[in-house]
């Protein structure tokens, strides 16, 4: 039974960590401010771009905040499959003014370079998905008693996530917003958060936090009375005034209902819960011949940036969870004194 009640922040509210731009310096540290922990959503930065985000959000809070990373996974190129996707995009980057489907451009080492501006930086809190740290990883971090928390989708990896060394597991239902976390034997678990907290409670000595799904006091308070030792909340701040999100983004969200979004693979090669769209409905008979991810990210990496630049979001991944409906655009102050009331 999870006995450890959450104390790294005054109000158990985790702003989620949002890889893309949505977690601008003014929205991490204005989610401190407010009493909760604002997280960096990092996986994609350059490390020197992750290190000035860091060093600003130092800068605008006293209070603690996380970084979160993608933990590295490397399948297998398959070329054929490769060359079989290229084909497949290149109608919709000849629609938003490319001619080709870029080289698959990346850097390897990436996950290794922004690790190390985290401990060079010295951050309070740490968080991840897709799989687990290393334990030289866990270790570094530790000695510099940085707060750690994982991402499970299912008991079993909230588990193997505390026995790893976290000091909390995030558990995410099915309602999240973003991609799926799951890391565990090729499984895909897909629970609701409810369950998966009461699960995950009952066999877990650390603080298990809820996400998927939350927006208001009374969606915090659920999770909360289930043993939730905190709540992590993402779709509901990208509609905040401080987030990065665009315009036509935060529109559709706030327009949405949650029957709007779907489990999508075909645009990074991993599950994610996102807005259904042009693309998404286009590519779905390819799923099943979709490379892995990272791979697929890449190829439509330049195919999405092309389209954000331009204001469209039919070929955007543009994830969001299930708690459309009743998501309300305000200063993330306003929005976190309607959690606390
Ligand atoms: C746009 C977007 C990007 C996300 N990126 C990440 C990420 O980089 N790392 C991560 O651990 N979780 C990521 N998530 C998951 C959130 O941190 C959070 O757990 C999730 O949004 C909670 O569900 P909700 O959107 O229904 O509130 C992302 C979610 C969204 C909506």
């Amino acid at each position: 039974m999870s006995e450890t009640r959450w104390k790294l922040t005054d109000i158990p509210v985790i702003q989620g960590p949002m890889a893309g731009g949505y977690t601008t310096a003014e929205l991490v540290s204005a989610v401190s401010n407010s009493g909760g922990l604002g997280s960096i959503g990092a996986g994609y930065m350059s490390p020197e771009s992750l290190r000035l985000l860091i060093q600003k959000v130092k800068a605008l809070t006293a209070k603690p905040f996380a970084v979160n990373l993608f933990i590295p996974t490397s399948p297998a190129v398959d070329l054929l499959q490769v060359e079989r996707m290229k084909k497949l995009l290149l109608p919709f980057y000849r629609e938003v003014g490319m001619d080709s489907v870029p080289e698959l451009s990346y850097d390897p080492g990436l996950f290794q370079k922004q690790f190390a501006v985290v401990l060079e930086e010295k951050v309070p809190a740490f968080s991840f998905t897709f799989g687990c740290l290393k334990p030289s990883e866990m270790a570094a971090l530790k000695s510099q008693n940085v707060f750690i928390m994982g991402t499970a989708t299912s008991v079993e990896e909230a588990l193997y996530l505390q026995a790893q060394g976290c000091d909390a597991v995030v558990a995410q239902g099915l309602e999240a917003g973003g991609h799926r976390g799951s890391f565990l034997d090729g499984k895909f678990p897909l629970l609701p958060a409810h369950k998966l907290v009461q699960d995950s409670v009952s066999q877990l000595q650390i603080p298990v936090i809820a996400a998927g799904g939350i927006v208001n006091k009374a969606d915090m308070h659920t999770m909360l009375s289930a043993g939730a030792g905190a709540v992590q909340i993402g779709t509901a701040f990208l509609v905040c005034d401080e987030s990065g999100a665009s315009r036509e983004y935060r529109d559709l969200l706030l327009k949405g209902k949650p029957e709007d979004t779907e489990l999508i693979k075909v645009f990074s090669g991993r599950w994610a819960r996102g807005l259904s769209n042009r693309f998404s409905r286009e590519m779905k008979i390819h799923e099943a011949d979709t490379p892995d991810y990272p791979i697929q990210h890449w190829l439509t990496t330049p195919l999405r940036k092309k389209a954000q630049e331009s204001g469209r979001t039919e070929f955007q991944s543009l994830w969001s969870g299930q708690g459309l409906g009743a998501l309300r655009a305000c200063s993330v102050a306003e929005y976190m004194a309607s959690l606390r009331q």
